[in-house]
């Protein structure tokens, strides 16, 4: 059944690919991103997709007042949570930036919602609560912890909210740890936009198929790992999307106050394996070059999806391969992500 959800963060990379899908699914959705980290332009873009005129709220999530007072406005039955700073590097420079935005909008978001008896939320939290000495695959209940701000935002907003369902135990609240999301939706009318130099890899990678950037720096070869380079669990973004809406559906049958659930696909690829599937989908080699391991980077994260295949019937079903063609569709066609207006 189809219900009000509230998307905060809805412009962003994963929350606009979700959008598409929770339309698809018979939700009626409603946007609020200040676009602190999105453009604009992606609305029009998520309109002509989906055919839907899309209502936004373009505000600071922080803002408790109007949060409140969006909460009075609209009958809102469920809510997704992506709005947050996710730069890991960034967040060791800026520590004051990245708790005060992540923990306050979960609060201004959280009150609201308490207020309101709104008592469905998904939050996106992320494989990096497993820390750096974690075995593989990752299941749930390892203990968490973060080796940077970003990582603690997560891990602390976990914690407040399994206090919060203490508290409040109708509450039926999701926290979904994403492996590593790539991709894009296959009319390569959205995907990711990151501002400056990427850091991750597949935004790189790009950037250097479209000429934007040189030559793909490797970090380190000399992990223990098939290849030498270190082992992600590369999710589409497509298939994450898919989590987000199966998680939704259920919490409206489950009585846990709160659930967690990995989405990624249980399979670890290296760096070089990424590099020579996007050189595949591109038709062409790609320049790169060896260097040292990248500070605080793990030999191999990927998980143990079993709980979220048995619990919410969903699974990755994209290869490698999918994501590639998919990101260099996205690229090729927005070789400076979206327009500024
Ligand atoms: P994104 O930056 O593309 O999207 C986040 C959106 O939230 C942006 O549109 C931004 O403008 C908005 N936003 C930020 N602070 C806000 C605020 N205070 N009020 C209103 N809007 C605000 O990031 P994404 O890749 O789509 O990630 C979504 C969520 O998933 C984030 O919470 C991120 O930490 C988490 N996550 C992402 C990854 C990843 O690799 N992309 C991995 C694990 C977890
Ligand atoms: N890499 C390179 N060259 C680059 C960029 C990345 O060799 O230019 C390598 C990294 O060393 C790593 C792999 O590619 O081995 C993936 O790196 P990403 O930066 O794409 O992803 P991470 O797994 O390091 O980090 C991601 C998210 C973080 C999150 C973390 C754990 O970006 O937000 O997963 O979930 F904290």
């Amino acid at each position: 059944m189809g219900m009000r959800v509230l998307v905060c963060g809805g412009a962003g990379y994963i929350g606009s690919h979700t959008v598409i899908q929770l339309l698809a699914a018979g939700h009626d959705v409603l946007i609020l991103d200040n676009f602190a980290n999105s453009k604009p332009a992606v609305i029009k873009r998520l309109e002509s997709i989906t055919g839907e005129h899309l209502r936004v709220h373009a505000f600071d999530l922080r803002d408790a007042e109007r949060t409140e007072r969006l909460f009075d406005h609209e009958q809102i039955e469920a809510v997704i949570h992506f709005a947050g700073h996710k730069a890991v590097g960034e967040s060791v420079e800026k520590p004051l930036e990245y708790y005060q935005n992540n923990l306050g909008s979960t609060f201004s978001l959280l009150r609201a919602m308490e207020r309101h008896g709104v008592t469905k939320l998904v939050f996106s939290s992320s494989a990096t609560v497993y820390g750096e000495n974690a075995p593989v695959p990752m299941t749930e209940d390892l203990p968490t912890s973060a080796t940077n701000p970003y990582g603690w935002t997560k891990v602390m907003i976990e914690q407040v909210l399994r206090d919060v369902a203490v508290a409040q135990p109708d509450q039926r609240i999701a926290i979904l740890r994403y492996f590593n999301p790539v991709g894009a939706h296959r009319s390569g009318t959205i995907g990711e936009d990151p501002s400056g130099i990427p850091n991750n890899l597949l935004p790189y990678i790009c950037q250097v198929a479209v000429g934007r950037l040189q030559k793909l720096r490797v970090f380190g070869d000399d992990y223990d790992t098939p290849d030498g380079t270190a082992l992600r669990d590369y999710i589409h973004v497509e298939d994450l999307a898919a989590g987000h809406v199966a998680a939704l559906a259920r919490l409206t049958a489950t009585e846990r106050a709160v659930s967690t659930w990995n989405l990624g696909t249980g399979n670890g690829s290296s760096v070089l394996e990424m590099l020579h599937a996007f050189e595949r989908a591109v038709g062409r080699t790609l320049p790169y070059e060896i260097v040292g391991r990248r500070a605080g980077d793990i030999a191999a994260s990927f998980a143990d999806p079993g709980r979220a295949r048995a619990e919410l019937g969903w699974k990755a079903t994209h290869t490698i391969d999918d994501m590639c063609v998919d990101s260099w569709r996205w690229q090729s066609q927005n070789p400076n992500g979206y327009p500024d207006a």
